[in-house]
């Protein structure tokens, strides 16, 4: 007997080294989700900044992704695929306009765009319309989030759509898991977390006297890196996942923003600091931080980025390398640790297919 799938139709909205790791993962696991869900999620239109918008509603095949991907420019789409069926490419600046069309043939905005950790945008715009319109967002991008997470949450609640973004953070390590199961009752009394793979692999190296511009190249070559590396080298990445996680877990009276996240990068860690710290059994390491301070009315949560020295008894400090950590204090669970291991950008692209899941299982029928 043939099994009717739920389909969901995707729009990808940046479509670079996370967006090519996540529609080669659909591939490979589109028969389990039919199978285990019953679910299909073809997508059905892909922006990008200089590639414009492409849109097909019987889907969009990987020689046309392919075409777009990595290192879409004008060129490599021009003239622009012809949609099969469907309107043709339109230019990006019209993108929150489709978004927002009740009429566009999409379900779930998938947002993957690069990182702007000044003010989210234009991501927070993209995200904006979809959920004003009523499609549910997932998404890796961590600046809409740090920016204005509690307005788009506002929305999504007015229009019914849900918004999920496990990728933002410590990629497939899952965080929402946290509130969700782990921590259901009582309150998360503070964090400390290593949420940057890309300075996580630069101090590792340094602490062995390799270089930290080599380990950066990797980390640029694996995928890892933000467009523009000095939003990780400089704890911007780590300072909008820390506002974001402290309004997850410490949840603040007032949501903070990335302005009231003190923020040191690797520009406070001299060239030597790392390889002494580790010839005295200690390692360097960017961490994110928060903790709530105060009871009552005169509670207060703060969040800050910066490098440390940690002993080597510290569990954060045995987190080398491309792996990421997160480490809680809970009011009646105590201190628990999650470590992410080597996490390379399939795991992202995990973490998004994560959400996708929930949403298709919690869906309201
Ligand atoms: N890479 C990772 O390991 C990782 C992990 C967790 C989270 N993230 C987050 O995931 C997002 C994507 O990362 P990535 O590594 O895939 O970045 P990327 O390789 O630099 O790709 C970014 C994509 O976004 C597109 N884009 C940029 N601005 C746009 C705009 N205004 N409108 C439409 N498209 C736009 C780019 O188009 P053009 O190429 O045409 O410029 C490109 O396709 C970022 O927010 C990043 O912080 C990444």
């Amino acid at each position: 007997m043939a099994v009717t799938l739920e389909t969901r139709r995707l729009a990808l909205v940046g479509y670079g080294a996370v967006g090519r790791a996540f529609t080669a993962l659909l591939e490979r696991v589109a028969d389990e989700l039919a199978r285990r869900y019953r679910l299909a999620v073809p997508v059905t239109a892909v922006a990008t900044r200089r590639a414009g918008l492409l849109v097909d509603v019987e889907g969009i095949d990987r020689v046309r992704l392919a075409a777009i991907g990595g290192h879409g420019s004008p060129e490599a789409v021009s003239p622009a695929p012809a949609a099969r069926s469907g309107t043709p490419p339109v230019a990006a600046p019209g993108l929150s306009a489709f978004l927002a069309d009740p009429a566009a043939p999409y379900d779930v905005l998938v947002e993957i765009t690069t990182q702007s950790p000044r003010d989210g945008e234009p991501a927070a715009s993209y995200i904006r319309a979809a959920l004003g319109s009523g499609r549910d967002v997932v998404t890796a991008n961590k600046g809409p989030l740090a920016w204005h997470e509690a307005e788009l949450r506002a929305l999504a609640a007015v229009s019914g759509a849900r918004l999920r973004y496990e990728a933002a953070l410590m990629d497939c390590l899952p965080t929402h898991a946290i509130r969700e199961s782990i921590v259901p009752v009582g309150r998360i009394l503070s964090f400390a977390g290593i949420v940057n793979a890309t300075t996580n692999a630069m101090l590792s190296a340094m602490a062995q006297r390799r270089s930290a511009a080599e380990a950066l190249a990797e980390a640029q070559a694996a995928g890892l890196a933000e467009a523009d590396p000095r939003h990780d080298t400089e704890g911007h990445d780590a300072a909008l996942k820390a506002t974001i996680l402290a309004n997850l877990l410490l949840e603040p009276q007032v949501p903070l923003t990335p302005a009231a996240v003190a923020r040191r990068g690797l520009d406070a860690v001299s060239d030597e600091w790392p390889a002494e710290a580790a010839q005295r059994g200690a390692r360097v390491r960017l961490l994110a931080r928060g903790e709530v301070c105060g009871e009552g009315a005169e509670r207060t949560v703060r969040a800050w980025v910066g490098p440390e020295e940690l002993p080597l008894d510290d569990t954060l400090a045995l987190v080398g390398g491309r792996s990421m950590a997160l480490r809680i204090h809970s009011e009646y669970g105590g201190r628990l640790q999650l470590t992410l291991l080597d996490a390379p950008v399939e795991e992202t692209a995990y973490a998004i297919l994560m959400d996708l899941v929930a949403l298709a299982r919690d869906r309201p029928r």
